[in-house]
């Protein structure tokens, strides 16, 4: 369970609950049978993360509990420009160096997102005009945070969302100013900041291969590499629909496929998000579709990186941007763990 506080006077009909819980393999704790999930990923070598907010850092109860389940961290806005960046003079370094320090204490890995976005942006950003100077910026704030986190951050998305849902680059600020090199200034800077990060390339409804975006993802990176551009992975984000189930063969072909490259392949934010009301059935499509991917990140084939955006529906980006939808991660709204996050250390521990 998330929030301890709510569990620590345990009232005689919810210690009922909880053990009936027990019995039909709900955990509520982050651990399973005494050794905590984050232990279980370990020996199952794969990054088991979720995205965290700046507060959560900040929180001990949740910097306990996120301590004990995942291996890997991901600032879900921290990095963003408008907030590490917000204005040209000031770096509101704070938040990032606080969730920095957490996966310090708790021997967690970090993943960075994002240099070049379209959104989140502050207005200094938004209004740039010419190449020089967009050029100039972009290295600028990619060398500051990398040069500040080297060593401590493994992996950065170090582009995000460049295409646009029919597959053409997207017409962004980036490409502008910048024009269509815009990705190889990036990611050149970013090689030359921290020479041992590994620098990702990040992307929505980019999982299937046989899709318009899906295979205009995968020539793109191709193209990349080709070049010589230093592209160290793919970043699949994974924000499914219940409803719609998952295609695990036109993701194994397409996880294949990067692989033939020499790319990595990360499952970067996922989550599934239910058509409101939710109802057991729904909440069963859900946790197939959770399940599986994490069964596909693990095998010898896979991604071997699972990060989750956001674990708990309390704290959801969902609702604001999806109405009538919710319900898309594996800790409910009331801070329980969903029946399928048992099936987690399962998984994990299959050979
Ligand atoms: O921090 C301000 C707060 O001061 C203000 O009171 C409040 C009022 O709306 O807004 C707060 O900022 C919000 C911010 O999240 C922090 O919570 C923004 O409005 C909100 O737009 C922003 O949403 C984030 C979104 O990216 C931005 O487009 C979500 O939390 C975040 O989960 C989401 O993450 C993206 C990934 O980076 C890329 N892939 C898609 C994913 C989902 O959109």
């Amino acid at each position: 369970m998330f929030e301890k506080s709510d569990e620590s006077i345990i009232q005689p009909a919810k210690a009922a609950t909880l053990i009936a819980a027990a019995v039909i393999g709900v955990t509520l704790s982050g651990c399973a049978a005494g050794e905590d999930l984050n232990k279980i990923a370990g020996k199952a070598g794969i990054d088991f993360g979720t995205a965290v907010q700046a507060g959560d850092a900040y929180d001990p109860k949740t910097r306990d509990y996120i301590g004990k389940t995942f291996t890997m961290l991901v600032p879900e806005n921290a990095m963003k420009w408008e907030n590490i960046h917000p204005t040209k003079a000031f770096w509101n370094w704070s938040d990032m160096d606080a969730i920095v320090a957490l996966a310090e204490e708790k021997g967690l890995d970090l993943r960075g997102h994002t240099f070049l976005w379209h959104q989140q942006n502050p207005p200094y950003v938004n209004a740039l005009k010419g190449r020089e100077e967009a050029v100039e910026l972009l290295t600028e704030q990619i060398n500051s945070v990398m040069t500040r986190y080297k060593g401590k951050i493994r992996e950065y998305d170090v582009a995000n969302e460049v295409l646009a849902d029919n597959g053409r680059m997207r017409d962004t600020l980036w490409l502008r100013t910048i024009g269509p090199d815009y990705l190889d200034i990036a990611f050149r800077a970013a090689r030359s900041a921290d020479p041992d990060a590994l620098l990702f390339l990040n992307d929505y409804s980019n999982e299937y291969a046989g899709t318009a975006k899906g295979d205009a993802f995968y020539r793109l990176a191709k193209e990349l590499k080709e070049r010589g551009v230093p592209l160290d992975g793919v970043g699949l984000q994974l924000h499914l629909m219940a409803e719609y189930g998952l295609n695990a063969d036109a993701l194994a072909r397409n996880v294949a496929r990067f692989r033939e490259l020499g790319l990595k392949v990360a499952f970067t934010e996922v989550d599934v998000r239910i058509k409101l009301p939710v109802t057991p059935e729904k909440e069963e499509a859900q946790g197939k579709i959770f399940t599986e991917l994490l069964r596909m990140a693990k095998t010898e084939s896979g991604a071997g990186t699972y990060m989750l955006w956001g674990w708990r529906d309390s704290r959801s980006w969902i609702p604001g941007t999806f109405p009538g939808y919710g319900s898309a991660h594996p800790v409910d709204a009331k801070g329980k763990e969903k029946a399928f996050f048992g099936e987690f250390a399962k998984i994990l521990k299959e050979r």
